[in-house]
């Protein structure tokens, strides 16, 4: 975990809620892998307010690219204080055919870093908006990720095929309601596999994050059978089917 400053380099938006920043970063934070963050703070001046965490979407030989809100205003040639990279990368089975995105409530910012290594290695790729997330334009993501839009109760066409078909699952809902949705998730996913095994079905936690760095506490996940767990040290993702209170 460094602190480090970045540079704005370019804004782009790419649907009608977000855009991405091309960040000039430090040279450590040029292998962040899918799952990893940064927290950020863009003004010097003191705020009460915790860091954002950030969460690059790719990463292109000169810049880091995030995704944030469209409504949130950046400028090129805006300096960036960093802190990362927070977080342990997604971790994927060694044979993967088909890997389901699933983003509930919330945008898929979280999931989509893992879309060019996956498409690279020749893996299939499904994204699922539900909820709120349907309303997230796709139009900039590969041509390759089959997007499919579902609602608020986790209903989507052809569902049980698709979950079917995946080998894993990474799930990113509403932090503010994460655990409800989290768990609903998980029961879905149950009632539709007759066995969800470990290993398959991930959520990603995005807590509120005071240090990033498991030192003080704040964003502790309940583990069945162990001590509890850092979300900024050991996560964001977590197997659901091993997360206590998700039933
Ligand atoms: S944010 Fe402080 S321990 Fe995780």
């Amino acid at each position: 975990m460094k602190d480090t400053q970045a540079l704005i380099e370019r804004v782009t938006r790419v649907n009608d809620t977000h855009q991405h920043l091309h960040l000039s970063v430090d040279p450590s934070l040029m292998s962040m892998k899918a799952g990893q963050s940064v927290l950020a703070k863009v003004n010097e001046t003191w705020t009460p307010y915790l860091r954002q965490q950030w969460f690059p979407v790719k990463l292109t030989k000169k810049a880091l690219v995030v995704e944030r809100p469209a409504a949130e205003p950046y400028q090129p040639g805006q300096v960036v204080s960093l802190l990362g990279a927070v977080g342990q990368p997604f971790r994927f089975r060694r044979s993967l055919r088909s890997v389901l995105l699933l983003a509930y409530d919330t945008e898929p910012t979280p999931l989509l870093m893992t879309i060019p290594a996956l498409i690279e290695n020749k893996i299939g790729v499904t994204l699922v908006l539900c909820g709120v997330a349907a309303k997230y334009g796709t139009a900039h993501l590969p041509p390759e990720v089959e997007i499919i839009q579902g609602d608020s109760e986790l209903n989507w066409q052809n569902r049980v095929t698709t979950i079917g078909w995946a080998d894993q699952v990474f799930c990113a809902a509403a932090p503010e309601v994460e655990s409800v949705l989290l768990a609903r998730a998980l029961a879905v996913f149950r009632e539709v596999r007759a066995d969800v095994q470990q290993a398959y079905l991930f959520g990603v936690f995005r807590p509120p994050l005071p240090c990033g760095i498991g030192a003080c506490g704040a964003c502790l996940i309940k583990v069945k059978g162990s001590d509890p767990q850092f979300a900024c040290a050991h996560g964001p993702a977590f197997d659901l089917t091993q997360v206590g209170g998700l039933g």
